[in-house]
């Protein structure tokens, strides 16, 4: 059986443990192994290269993707479907494994369809897919973020600011409420609650009132201080319909300041959480889920996803897993708020 591997979708650490893992345990199976060069386009443009256990040697704790990634859409491309499925005729390839998000399983689901021998494995920082309690990359993204708001933390306290944080997280707040709980946040906003600047303010003001002179405040990039009005830098939208975020955390830091009078700055984490090593953890649940999507494709579960319930991995189907977003559990949130002020 031939079978080829794609990374859709913005990079995340532990593409490279999930490549290997399929690899690996793919040839195990007699599996000849295709790398697709750059998600979709790859299959559109019919570029990529034989995968083995040598071209996988080493990889194993490397950030990035070593087939590269892209946000191509074949569905928004003229005839894009029908490219992909001659491409994938035309080199003899059986099976396709997408490793990818909400957008990289959307497509595989529409063509499995089409009628596309596809199965998934679930990526991205924000965490933000359904049918899986966590994607592999959010941990690291979790920990950077975390080692952030604690370096925040003392440069805050030396100056007496107030210091924002802005994480990612377009829909989902995952990174930003983990962050901030595990880092001692005073404030955590996230994109499932519009953000009320007075409530805000008054928890800077009750820790001037305890003689807290610094504050830290958390927030996911896709929040927002007004319901519907987006923070976006750019209008532009990809061919995922997606606008580019970024601001939320500069736009809060002028308001905190015009209202309480504390000096207020703020940092952008962007890429950095996306970028660099994955945890132990990311890459022991991205080798799970390459050897359960290897296993997928023997078995022919087309058209599934591995997914972890609680510490077993189970096959999801990609309907499932694209129908909706994974958000923030509200309890969590709660047991955030009890740390606010
Ligand atoms: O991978 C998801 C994500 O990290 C979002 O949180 C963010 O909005 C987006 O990627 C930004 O990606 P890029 O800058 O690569 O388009």
């Amino acid at each position: 059986m031939k079978v080829a591997i794609l990374t859709g979708g913005g990079d995340c650490p532990g593409l490279n443990a999930v490549i290997r893992a399929v690899v690996r345990r793919g040839e195990q199976h007699g599996f000849d192994l295709l790398g697709v060069r750059e998600g979709w386009r790859g299959l559109l443009e019919n570029d990529h290269f034989r995968l083995n256990r040598e071209a996988v040697s080493g990889i194993l704790h490397l950030g990035g993707t070593i087939l590269g990634t892209s946000r191509t859409n074949p569905f928004k491309k003229e005839d894009g479907p029908r490219k992909v499925i001659e491409s994938l005729r035309r080199n003899n390839v059986d099976a396709v494994v997408a490793i990818g998000g909400e957008d990289t399983l959307g497509v595989a689901k529409r063509l499995f369809d089409l009628g596309v021998k596809v199965v998934g494995c679930p990526k991205t920082i924000d965490n933000d897919l359904s049918g899986t309690d966590y994607t592999f990359g959010f941990d690291t993204a979790v920990s950077v973020a975390t080692d952030a708001v604690d370096r925040l933390h003392s440069t805050a306290e030396a100056h007496n600011r107030v210091i924002v944080c802005e994480v990612m997280g377009r829909h989902a707040g995952h990174i930003a409420l983990h962050s901030g709980l595990a880092g001692g946040a005073d404030v955590i906003l996230i994109p499932e609650r519009p953000i009320v600047l007075d409530e805000v303010c008054q928890h800077v003001r009750t820790r001037l009132a305890r003689g807290k002179r610094f504050s830290i405040v958390v927030v996911a990039e896709g929040a927002q201080i007004e319901q519907g009005k987006d923070q976006a830098v750019s209008k532009e939208l990809d061919e995922f319909g997606h606008v580019r975020l970024g601001g939320i955390g500069n736009q809060l830091a002028r308001e905190i300041e015009r209202r309480t009078g504390v000096e207020t700055r703020a940092t952008v984490l962007g890429h950095i959480q996306r970028g660099g090593t994955p945890t132990a953890r990311d890459r022991v649940l991205g080798t799970r889920y390459g050897v359960f999507a290897a296993d997928l494709v023997r078995d022919g579960r087309w058209g599934f996803m591995a997914a972890l319930h609680g510490d077993s991995i189970v096959a999801v189907s990609l309907e499932e897993a694209t129908r909706s977003l994974h958000l923030v559990d509200p309890k969590l949130y709660e047991v955030a708020e009890v740390f606010f002020g």
